[in-house]
């Protein structure tokens, strides 16, 4: 299938790009490149052999896209299908810039629809995220658990769910999944890609990468009194890899005519464990001989005891289940921030 990746340059999409194309796929990258370097395209190339067609595009440029989906392909629409990554995705920035990101993230969304509509495309894969389930009431989390958001950044997951939801009842052409991942950590295997946050990192492995590598002192662990098995947040780390395989076969199941998927689908992507901070980190110091440094610090405001998954839905629909363990995570993750300690500011 020849696939539009919008988002590719970015964490997830980098990941998702190479297995496409593994796969046999042909991708196209569209990205603004605002959470992520150019230099990422020189990594994917050699990985897959070749370097993917990529364009500078902000997906909430209509007459960008309008060019993109006008593309010569005289027996078929542009596209046989679209991943849609491009976001903004920090929870305590969404906070401070709501427009901004319901700006990027639905208006986006929108503009990028409009343009599949325009184009006859109507196969979407869609990141979600598990923040749309808020502070879960039970555990594990299957897809119809209640849905509540508790800022703007989830709020924009859960309005851009709800307009497939729409979009898809309107036009029986339309069929979308979208994916609600859990805690996507780890790198590709070679080392060559993986996740490059700018500044302090918000999120808990690509801190601990950081302070394995020096380039922070320690780590601050949020709350040692949660109600968990150590008092630390108890999360269900997925590794990047099974995510990026999650998306070929999503995008696979939509092409498949016969395929009992229709309308809009929502489906977790996770391991089905919880992992606690403390527990990663001793993973991580194994994986890396590196000591983490931490102090048990405040809980951070918005923060839940536990969350993690029923993935049981993806393996049914998508026949697609997690394969890599925590050891996996950290064993990548630190190949990745050690043969990249800058990230790909170096190139
Ligand atoms: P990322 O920031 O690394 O990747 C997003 C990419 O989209 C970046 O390359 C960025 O430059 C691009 N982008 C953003 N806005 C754009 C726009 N308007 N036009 C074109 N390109 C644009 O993030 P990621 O971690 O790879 O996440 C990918 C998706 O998965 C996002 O939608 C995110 O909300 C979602 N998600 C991420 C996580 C996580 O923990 N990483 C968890 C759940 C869901
Ligand atoms: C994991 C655990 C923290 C950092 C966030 C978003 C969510 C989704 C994934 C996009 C928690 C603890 C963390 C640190 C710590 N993103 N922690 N010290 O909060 O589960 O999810 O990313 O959709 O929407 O909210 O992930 O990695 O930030 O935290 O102790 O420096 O690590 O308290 O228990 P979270 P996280």
């Amino acid at each position: 299938m020849r696939i539009l990746v919008c988002g590719g340059a970015g964490y997830i999409g980098s990941h998702t790009c190479v297995v496409l194309a593994e796969r046999g796929h042909e991708v196209v990258i569209a990205d603004n490149f605002s959470n992520s370097a150019p230099a990422v395209l020189d990594r994917i190339a050699r990985l897959i052999g070749r370097a993917p067609e990529a364009h500078r595009i902000d997906v909430r440029d209509a007459d960008a896209l309008a060019r993109l989906f006008a593309a010569d392909r005289s027996d078929a629409a542009s596209f046989d299908a679209v991943i849609h990554f491009a976001a903004l995705k920090s929870v305590g920035e969404s906070c401070v810039r709501p427009l901004e990101y319901f700006d990027n993230n639905v208006s986006g969304t929108i503009a990028l629809l409009r343009a599949m509509r325009a184009a006859g495309v109507g196969r979407l894969v869609f990141s979600s995220s598990a923040t749309v389930y808020g502070a879960p009431s039970s555990l594990p989390i299957d897809e119809s658990a209640p849905l509540s958001v508790t800022n703007p950044y989830g709020r924009t997951k859960l309005i851009v769910e709800q307009i497939l939801e729409d979009a898809c009842a309107a036009d029986p052409g339309w069929r979308a999944i979208s994916l609600r991942y859990f805690n996507p950590v780890g790198a590709h295997p070679s080392g060559l890609i993986g996740e490059a946050p700018s500044g302090v990192p918000n999120n808990l492995m690509p801190y601990i990468c950081q302070v394995a590598v020096g380039l922070r002192e320690r780590l601050q662990v949020y709350g040692g009194d949660w109600p968990t098995v150590d008092g630390t947040g108890v999360r269900d780390y997925i590794h990047v890899m099974d995510l990026a395989h999650a998306h070929a076969h999503a995008i696979e199941a939509l092409g498949r005519i016969s395929d009992p998927l229709h309308g809009h689908r929502t489906i977790n992507l996770g391991v089905g464990r919880g992992i606690s901070v403390l527990e990663l980190v001793r993973a991580f110091e194994a994986a890396s001989g590196r000591a983490i440094p931490y102090e048990i610090v405040g809980r951070r405001p918005g923060d839940v005891a536990e969350v993690y998954a029923d993935p049981r839905l993806a393996d049914t629909l998508l026949g697609w289940r997690a394969e890599r363990d925590v050891d996996a995570m950290c064993r990548d993750a630190w190949r990745w921030q050690s043969m990249n300690p800058a990230g790909y500011a170096a190139g």
